[in-house]
């Protein structure tokens, strides 16, 4: 009897001393990041998630501003939110392919708590029928924009003292967690945001700044209609089993994440499993969730490799079926 208790003892207590462990060594360590009253900036602000966040940011007492390419959606997107939260919020013209244009923005923006590079542009298409400018434009607006709007905010968000900490957030993508046929440019685009969301983390946690990144699923905006006409067959068939979100769904979920300090935000379940299964280098706040990654690891990899086999053979069958 006695040695059957110490037993059940042990089997209880490691998953509780394991936890202990892990949140004793997570990194970056939890916190919060509040929104209300603080300066949110927003690129691809005038439309799809980024105007979602503009609405939720402002309803929740945040001082707001947008950034987009087009003057007279800005001024629509500008009506939009401040005639149903009653916040007055700032908006900014500029491309984000061009620093100097970035730069004077942040210049003027003034100090910015919450950065969120949401901009995006995707084009799916086999890489060998993709033009060399289209994948450039990905590239240039996905990753160079992002690091332009970073590079330009980031000496003013140095400058802050005390204070709760501030937020970088950079919208990724499932295609930034996983490669998909027909994704190739845009598939590069996301992922590199993932090494430069890892890197510049730890570079810039001294300075009290989180950094988060964002794997929504595919979001009904405006863009996505046209980009679905653009989908190879094969890149259907294979994501077809993948849902889509709205827009303001997956900013709800980018909002709570950012306020949670959290460094991968994931939308929805396939997603989630995505950030089990590719865990890898990524830092973790939570020992909950790192506990997860540990216990999960194994079974999700199985999982995986299935999910694989099945695209492969997809992308074989329709081969074939081309060739007859
Ligand atoms: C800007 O947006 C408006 C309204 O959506 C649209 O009619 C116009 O064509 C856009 N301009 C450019 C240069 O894309």
């Amino acid at each position: 009897m006695a040695t059957h208790s110490l037993l059940w003892l042990l089997i209880i207590s490691c998953p509780v001393l394991f936890i202990v462990f892990l949140w004793w060594i997570v990194q970056p360590r939890p916190v919060k990041v509040p929104i209300k009253g603080r300066h949110v900036f927003i690129s691809g602000g005038s439309s799809g998630i980024g105007l979602a966040l503009a609405h939720m940011a402002a309803q929740e007492g945040a001082r707001v501003s947008i950034l987009a390419r087009n003057a007279s959606r800005l001024e629509e997107a500008k009506e939009s939110v401040e005639s149903s939260t009653g916040q007055e919020i700032k908006i900014y013209s500029a491309d984000v392919r061009n620093f100097e244009e970035v730069k004077k923005v942040m210049d003027e923006a003034g100090p910015v708590d919450v950065l969120i590079c949401n901009q995006g542009v995707f084009t799916p298409q086999e890489f060998e029928l993709q033009s060399v400018d289209t994948m450039r434009s990905m590239v240039d607006i996905n990753l160079m924009g992002t690091i332009h709007l970073i590079k330009a905010a980031l000496p003013y968000m140095k400058r802050r003292r005390n204070g709760p900490p501030a937020s970088i957030a950079l919208m990724s993508s499932q295609a930034g967690q996983v490669g998909v046929y027909g994704y190739t440019a845009y598939s590069s685009s996301k992922f590199a945001l993932r090494g430069l969301a890892e890197a510049l983390q730890q570079e810039l946690i001294v300075h009290n700044i989180r950094v988060s990144l964002i794997f929504p699923p595919d979001t009904n905006t405006p863009g996505l209609v046209e980009e679905n006409k653009m989908k190879p067959e094969v890149t259907k068939l294979i994501a077809a089993s993948s849902s889509s979100m709205e827009a303001t769904e997956v900013a709800e979920k980018t909002l709570n994440g950012i306020k949670s300090g959290k460094f991968i935000i994931t939308c929805n379940f396939d997603g989630f499993m995505l950030s089990i299964a590719t865990a890898g280098m990524s830092p973790q706040t939570s020992p909950i969730m790192a506990f997860v990654e540990v216990i999960a690891a194994g079974i999700v990899r199985i999982v995986a490799l299935c999910l694989l086999w099945s695209w492969y053979s997809t992308v074989h069958k329709w081969h074939n079926h081309q060739k007859k």
